[in-house]
């Protein structure tokens, strides 16, 4: 296939970005998006180009690393994959592929195609944790029984890979999936129940502070989200933190 990539390049956070186009040659259908723009970048590099930067780790779906908006749909336009599964039969011959980074006032960007996802990390360390005593007399986790129904959910909302595309879907820039995910994991468990008050509490605030707009019930989170991370979770999170704010 030949494309025409319409790339955001961008020096670093304080630069002027602009879109840059670059014809490509020879990309297969079995290729990943990712392994399409290796291709790009040895290309840039043997003719003494800067190569475009990218972010990516583990190339299977799991980090949440590789976020890019492709057409302008975050992960492009195959449903419940991440851009390093998405493969290049997705698109045919003769496509222009717009790509740029996940645009969010809380996700800056750092160089071309890589944004700052901190604001995520600061999230999850002001309440995505369970803190208990592991200096003894641990309880078995499994001598807890837990309901089967809470535990498949519970462990559906663990599966959110932190990659942000339900801020790049949404148009007030919401981080409401992300946090509500990662709260409803231990919301659903007894395991979580000792620290939900304050929990839930703090991350509302954290995803505040970091500047991450309101919802708006738009869905548009859930749609574009590779892990199928259900809306429940926002209702549930809404739940708790009245729940929590009525106790003071
Ligand atoms: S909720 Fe979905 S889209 Fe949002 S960070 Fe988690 S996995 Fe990514
Ligand atoms: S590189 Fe890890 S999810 Fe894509």
């Amino acid at each position: 296939m030949k494309l025409t990539l319409k790339i955001w390049r961008q020096e670093n956070a304080n630069a002027k970005g602009k879109m840059v186009t670059y014809p490509i040659d020879g990309v297969e259908g079995d290729m990943s998006f990712l392994e399409m723009l290796d291709v790009l970048n040895e290309d840039l590099i043997n003719k003494g180009e800067e190569p475009v930067e990218f972010d990516h780790d583990c190339r299977e779906g799991i980090c949440g690393a590789c976020s890019l908006q492709i057409n302008g749909e975050p992960h492009g336009p195959d449903k419940l994959v991440t851009t390093c599964q998405l493969h290049m039969r997705s698109f045919k011959d003769g496509d222009t592929i717009v790509i740029e980074p996940f645009r969010a006032k809380a996700f800056p960007v750092v160089k071309d195609l890589i944004v700052d996802r901190g604001a995520f990390d600061r999230i999850q360390q002001a309440g995505g944790y369970v803190s208990v005593n592991t200096s003894g007399n641990t309880i078995d986790a499994n001598s807890i029984p837990v309901n089967k129904h809470d535990a498949d959910d519970s462990f559906a909302a663990a599966t959110c890979i932190g990659c942000g595309a339900c801020v790049a879907a949404c148009k007030n820039a919401s981080a409401m999936l992300f946090t509500s995910a990662k709260v409803s994991q231990y919301a659903l468990l007894p395991q979580g129940q000792v620290e939900a008050t304050e929990r839930v509490q703090n991350m509302v605030r954290q995803m505040d502070l970091e500047g991450f707009g309101n919802c708006s019930n738009t869905g548009a989170c859930e749609i574009e989200c590779p892990k199928g991370i259900s809306l429940e979770n926002i209702a549930r999170m809404n739940r708790e933190y009245m729940s929590a704010t009525s106790k003071g």
